[in-house]
């Protein structure tokens, strides 16, 4: 039990409640703090009165200002999307090779790009478009379809043996699986192949490999093997490679004609989100 009664020092009557011998006054809450309290709950009715504040079965009570963040995002998309409209009409109607000249219009265009390559194309050419073996790297000057705006626009328009009938196409023989070559002459081929990026080890499979190539391999990869952008033909002597530059990968290379294959995306993306994705590549910083 407790027992209130008066401390003798204050003067003050104490709660009753006692540790140890130390008593507690009962002394009135600050004057601020009661009016601070009485404040925020008169503010917290007004909030429930003009916002939307308490759940019920139904949904929630609105408030008397009708406020509602739905409807304030929706407003700021709607005119997002009234502000791009504008973009994308004039995007639509500028010449591709143009779009680089109106500061304005390339910022929507890169904007645009970047985010539908990070959407479409980045998962077989990666994040930083920096591609991975059989995938070519965006970013190099190095192309095997033509690095012109235009050439990249085509390109990503109807895809690479993507079977539309505008898509890139071309196919290099399977020398090994169809035998066309023998072994010893795939080696020898190889062997000619790499010494074109001062790779070669065996001069006289070299001198044979060379008697192969110009028969065999000139017709597209050029007498010099600098390959040819009209039939997707690396350049081979640049020792930039798309499906690697070891012994055995050039062996699987000539082996199997390799043949890789790119979607078409006329049709699966609009117009000028295609204008845009062209725009984008050509800036990655090999655009011719
Ligand atoms: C399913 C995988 C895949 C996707 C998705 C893909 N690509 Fe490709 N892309 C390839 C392959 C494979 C090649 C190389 C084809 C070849 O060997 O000729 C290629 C080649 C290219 C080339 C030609 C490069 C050159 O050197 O000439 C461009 C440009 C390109 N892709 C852009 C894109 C863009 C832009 C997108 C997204 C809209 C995209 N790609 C999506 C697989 C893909
Ligand atoms: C009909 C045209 C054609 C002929 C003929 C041809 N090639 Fe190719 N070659 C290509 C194409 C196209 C590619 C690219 C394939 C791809 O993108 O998947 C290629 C790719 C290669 C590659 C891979 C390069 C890399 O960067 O990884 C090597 C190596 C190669 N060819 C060597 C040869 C040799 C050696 C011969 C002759 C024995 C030959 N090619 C004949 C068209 C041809």
């Amino acid at each position: 039990m407790s027992r209130k009664d008066i401390d003798e020092v204050t003067g003050v009557e104490t709660t009753g409640h006692e540790w140890d011998g130390i008593k507690e006054l009962n002394k009135p809450l600050p004057r601020w703090w009661l009016w601070t309290f009485y404040a925020s709950i008169l503010w917290s009715i007004g909030y429930w009165v003009l916002y939307p504040a308490w759940p019920t079965l139904a949904g929630y009570t609105k408030g008397t200002l009708g406020y509602s963040q739905r409807a304030t995002v929706a407003e700021e998309v709607a005119a997002a999307r009234a502000a791009q409209g504008r973009f994308r009409e004039a995007l639509g109607a500028t010449p591709l090779e143009q779009v680089k000249d109106n500061p304005e219009l390339l910022r929507f265009a890169m904007a645009g790009g970047a985010a539908a390559f990070g959407t479409n194309c980045a998962p077989c050419h990666g994040r930083g478009a920096q591609g991975f073996p059989g995938y070519p790297n965006l970013n190099d000057d190095d192309w095997l379809w033509g690095g012109g705006i235009a050439d990249i626009h085509q390109t990503v328009r109807f895809g690479i043996r993507s079977g539309h009938g505008e898509s890139r196409d071309s196919q290099m023989p399977r020398y090994g699986l169809d035998k066309l070559l023998d072994e010893k002459q795939v080696a020898d081929a190889a062997e000619f192949v790499l010494s074109l990026s001062n790779q070669g080890t065996d001069e006289a499979a070299q001198a044979r490999g060379k008697e192969t190539f110009a028969e065999q391999c000139a017709a597209c990869h050029g007498e010099a093997g600098t390959g040819n952008a009209e039939l997707g033909a690396p350049d081979l002597t640049d020792a930039i490679w798309l499906y690697g530059g070891t012994r055995a990968a050039v062996i699987d290379s000539i082996r199997t004609g390799r043949g890789g294959q790119m979607p078409l995306w006329e049709g699966r993306l609009d117009p000028v989100t295609i204008k845009s994705l062209a725009v984008y590549v050509h800036s990655l910083g090999g655009g011719q």
